[in-house]
């Protein structure tokens, strides 16, 4: 297994394991968030362990970068919880847009819960739900709380086979309640401010590697040993 293997794995299979929390990604707005992500996740598309995961990702902007890994596949955003379970049937990948800013919350939450349905009823699937631009969510807010749903993806998940990866423009956006339930922290450019609210909230220094955020890098903070990795950027495709 290559190393960028092994990182894959610790931030996206929902393997039950100690490293199968959910995760976060916080920076800038237009440092490259949703850019990295997509190509984290084509990656584990080409890894046989995911053969049996199901990717949800959820855009609140209406906006995705994937694009169809063979011949026959469409990748065709689905705004109804229901179309997005008929699709998670189908598909390795599902979009789900959210389609009224009013309900929103709602919208996830019944997104969240037909997930963990379909974790009890098909004991060999595996689940990762991304939430882009989460922090547009009630409750993603340091002193905020969070939907009843969402603390079950983020406490209850790893035992079902469902990680959730919560996508904000500050580390300060993640609710408290996420403290210590988080396995990994995906960085890039961030502003120093949240370096100070790391060191707080997360007991993990980023000063050292601030300099080198910039310019689409980033790092990975493993939260089981604290220990942090920074990255050269990805190639956008
Ligand atoms: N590694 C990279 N190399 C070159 N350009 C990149 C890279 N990553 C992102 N970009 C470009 O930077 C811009 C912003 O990227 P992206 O939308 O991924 O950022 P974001 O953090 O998700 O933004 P937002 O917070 O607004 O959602 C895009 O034009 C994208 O093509
Ligand atoms: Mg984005």
């Amino acid at each position: 297994m290559t190393e960028h293997q092994t990182l894959i794995r610790q931030l996206f299979l929902p393997d039950g394991g100690p490293y199968a929390l959910s995760s976060a990604m916080s920076a800038r707005s237009g440092s490259g968030k949703t850019t990295l992500l997509t190509s984290l996740i084509n990656a584990a598309r080409t890894d046989s362990a995911f053969n049996e995961t199901r990717f949800i990702y959820v855009s609140v902007k209406k906006e995705h970068l994937f694009k169809p890994m063979h011949k026959k596949e469409k990748i065709k955003p689905v705004s109804s919880v229901w179309d997005a379970v008929k699709s998670m049937r189908k598909n390795q990948i599902t979009v789900f847009y959210p389609s009224d800013p009013a309900y929103y919350e709602e919208d996830v939450d019944s997104l969240i819960d037909s997930v963990f349905d379909l974790a009890d009823s098909n004991p060999e699937a595996s689940f990762s739900i991304v939430l882009d631009d989460a922090n547009v969510l009630k409750g993603f807010d340091n002193r905020g709380n969070p939907s009843p749903q969402v603390k079950k993806l983020a406490i209850a998940g790893r035992s079902k086979r469902i990680r959730g990866l919560f996508i904000t423009h500050r580390l300060g956006n993640l609710p408290r309640i996420m403290n210590g339930n988080l396995s990994a922290l995906i960085l890039m450019s961030i502003p120093s401010m949240d370096v100070e609210y790391s060191r707080k909230v997360f007991g993990v220094d980023f000063e050292p590697i601030l300099p080198e955020l910039h310019s689409f890098r980033w790092a990975v903070v493993d939260l089981l040993t604290e220990h942090v990795h920074t990255f050269n950027p990805i190639s956008p495709k």
